[in-house]
């Protein structure tokens, strides 16, 4: 194990070069006009994983490839899932960055791209772990087997029926999860919950078609305006979601959980300050660590209709659309919320109008036990790494298929981000710091070895 740490700092310059043109690649999920660079970045980790001696399979789905690899050379050994997703987000808005999304660039330490942190970068930790230990000692000490996907980043539509189709091929003793953050720089942590997530979009159709508002206005239902009350009911002033039934599954933190949390270091005002607010807005009954992670929301993303272009135009619009998401936490079911949001909706539509609320996405949450033996082998593992012991969190965040390794795997998965808060994730100038990239690769060759046994 020393020799396979030792051999990832000497190759520490390849493995970020390598990293860089995994980087170049714009696999940008969400992207029709992307698609065949999605498949290329499957290719091009498929055949990594094939050079260092793994079976590598790209299978197609409906919409982007699942990558599979296996090495299973341990026999009587625990076996290891390794997940990770290669495709990213968007880029956008490209005028807020300091260097191309897709040339990746180093600077102060970090490098600076789309998917450097999410997820290119953390998955790529994995495989040059592998790397290292069987470059030194020949073999691994569990069995491995990849599952990368390239729609993680559109709520892994086709891994939601491909993993229950493939509990055989994908059976292992735990799953590892490199996709999520440090809670503090330098600080160890593994992350036992996700929120789940519900997204749905909103439309309003008021007249046949969009109307004059001096020949119509006062007689007219307005399709945005109808929708901007919609949208408004939807939340009370102290933040409280109003639809009924919406807290009922709602399932608090037990008391070593908040207490654990009460005791990480975090700082409201410092919070503040990095989404630059002078407050944080929110159910000020709940700490706003529990907010983050044990409290559901409902965030409005996006709102079209009418006429927003420079200059007037006095319009009456006869049809708006918005995308609304929920994030969800144990044990909120999304199938029934979606319910209950449509019910809700359809109700609050003023007179005129027509409602429509569509089911884009959704996963549900998830919890890890924090003594699952996966997750005990990773806590020794990064106190190895980093000197002192992880802290657990949960993470606001959601990654679906982790529910799927729960339910159809009946696995526990081991959370272990190497990323930063202040990555910029899904934003400008996304980065990945050099410092966090060695130490999960180091973390993933002794976490290896301590799940080996
Ligand atoms: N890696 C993130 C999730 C995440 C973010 C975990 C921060 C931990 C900390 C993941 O790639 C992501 O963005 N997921 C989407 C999933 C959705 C599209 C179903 C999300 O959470 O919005
Ligand atoms: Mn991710
Ligand atoms: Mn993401």
């Amino acid at each position: 194990m020393d020799q396979a740490v030792a051999y990832a700092r000497e190759q520490d310059g390849r493995f970020l070069a390598e990293l860089i043109e995994f980087l170049r690649i714009p696999s940008v999920s969400t992207a029709p006009e992307r698609g065949g660079d999605v498949a290329r970045a499957a290719a091009w980790i498929a055949g990594h994983l094939e050079r260092l001696g793994f079976r590598s399979r790209v299978e197609p789905t409906d919409l982007h490839p699942i990558v599979r690899a296996d090495w299973l050379g341990a026999p009587g050994r625990p076996t290891v899932l390794c997940y990770g997703h290669y495709d990213v987000q968007p880029p956008d808005p490209l005028d807020l960055w300091n260097s191309p999304p897709f040339e990746p660039t180093v600077e102060q330490g970090a490098l600076y791209a789309r998917g450097a942190s999410d997820d290119k970068g953390q998955l790529f930790t994995h495989v040059k772990a592998v790397e290292a230990i069987l470059r030194t000692a020949g073999s691994l000490p569990v069995n491995v087997k990849f599952l990368l996907e390239g729609e993680e980043e559109i709520g892994s539509p086709s891994l939601a029926t491909y993993v229950p189709r493939h509990r055989r091929a994908l059976a292992a003793d735990a799953a590892l999860v490199s996709d999520g953050a440090l809670f503090a720089p330098g600080l160890p942590t593994l992350t036992t919950g996700l929120r789940g997530l519900l997204y749905a979009e909103i439309e309003v159709s008021g007249a046949r078609c969009d109307l004059h508002s001096g020949q119509y206005g006062g007689a007219a239902p307005n399709a945005l305006g109808a929708l901007a009350q919609i949208l408004a009911a939807l939340k009370d002033r102290q933040g409280r979601i109003r639809i009924p039934g919406y807290y009922g599954r709602v399932r608090p933190p037990d008391d070593a959980e908040r207490s654990a949390w009460a005791r990480l270091p975090f700082d409201e005002v410092a919070f503040c300050n990095v989404i630059g607010v002078a407050v944080a807005p929110g159910e000020e009954a709940y700490p706003i660590l529990e907010r983050l992670w044990a409290r559901p929301t409902l965030d409005v993303h996006g709102i079209a209709g009418g006429f927003a272009g420079i200059g007037m135009k006095t319009v009456i619009p006869s049809r708006a659309t918005a995308k609304v998401s929920m994030r969800l936490v144990p044990d909120q079911r999304p199938e029934r919320i979606f319910k209950q949001l449509e019910r809700f909706v359809r109700r609050q539509a003023p007179p005129g109008v027509r409602v429509e609320v569509r089911h884009l996405a959704s996963t549900p949450p998830v919890v890890v036990s924090p003594d699952a033996p996966a997750v005990r082998a990773a806590a020794r593992s990064l106190e190895a790494v980093f000197g002192v012991p992880p802290v657990y969190t949960r993470s606001g965040g959601s990654i679906p298929v982790v529910s799927a390794f729960d339910r159809s795997l009946k696995i526990s998965t081991v959370m272990m981000g190497f990323g930063l808060p202040d990555d910029n994730l899904h934003a400008p100038n996304e980065k990945f710091a050099l410092v966090n990239f060695r130490q999960g690769i180091e973390a993933a060759i002794r976490f290896f070895h301590e799940f080996g046994g």
